[in-house]
């Protein structure tokens, strides 16, 4: 097998994922974002992909991050159920390994109350190697990982690097908190 040069995919990746926002006249939505991942699934099925967020993270970087606050791509691991959380960023992602369901949800409500939010699921989809999933830009930037036994790893692009505060939501009592990934992200720890 020739060598790929994972360098040169993964830019020559982020440059169609500006073009696909253009094309789409610079909107955010289904259809750029479904583009976007599908353009991405490539990268996520490669055998190494652990090995080199392995060593990206052993520098203290993501697999790849645009300057001044861009693009963003990373390998991320879900060893069990996410609260349903926000970024504060868009993003799409594709499946590495495992298997999952995963939840997209909007607000509803106008956000004007602090702490209360409405929440629509739009989406659950059966996640597994060769699919993909995405999430709007905030306020609408909502979703939740539902792994199987054994958990699921997911190459993701946000449009930015995560917000350290989200949004972690009751979806049954219409509330939020706002909170750090460290607290808040796994409510079964
Ligand atoms: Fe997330």
């Amino acid at each position: 097998m020739p060598e790929v040069d994972t360098d040169g995919a993964i830019k020559a990746f982020i440059t169609d994922a500006h073009a696909i926002v253009e094309q789409h006249g610079g909107n955010i939505n289904d259809a750029s974002l479904a583009d976007i991942a599908h353009r991405m699934k490539e990268i996520a099925m490669w055998k190494n992909l652990e090995e080199l967020a392995d060593a990206a993270r052993a520098r203290g970087e993501r697999l790849y991050s645009e300057p001044e606050g861009g693009f963003q791509l990373m390998l991320a691991h879900f060893p069990a159920t996410t609260a349903v959380h926000t970024h504060g960023a868009w993003g799409v992602m594709a499946a590495h390994k495992g298997t999952e369901w995963y939840r997209q949800y909007v607000r509803e409500d106008d956000g004007s109350k602090e702490g209360e939010a409405r929440l629509k699921l739009v989406k659950e989809v059966r996640i597994e190697p060769g699919h993909v999933g995405w999430w709007y830009a905030p306020p609408n930037d909502i979703h939740q990982q539902v792994p199987d036994e054994g958990g699921a790893w997911e190459l993701i692009m946000m449009s930015e690097p995560p917000a350290s505060e989200r949004l972690y939501f009751d979806v049954d009592h219409h509330t939020y908190v706002r909170d750090t990934p460290a607290a808040r992200h796994y409510p079964a720890r």
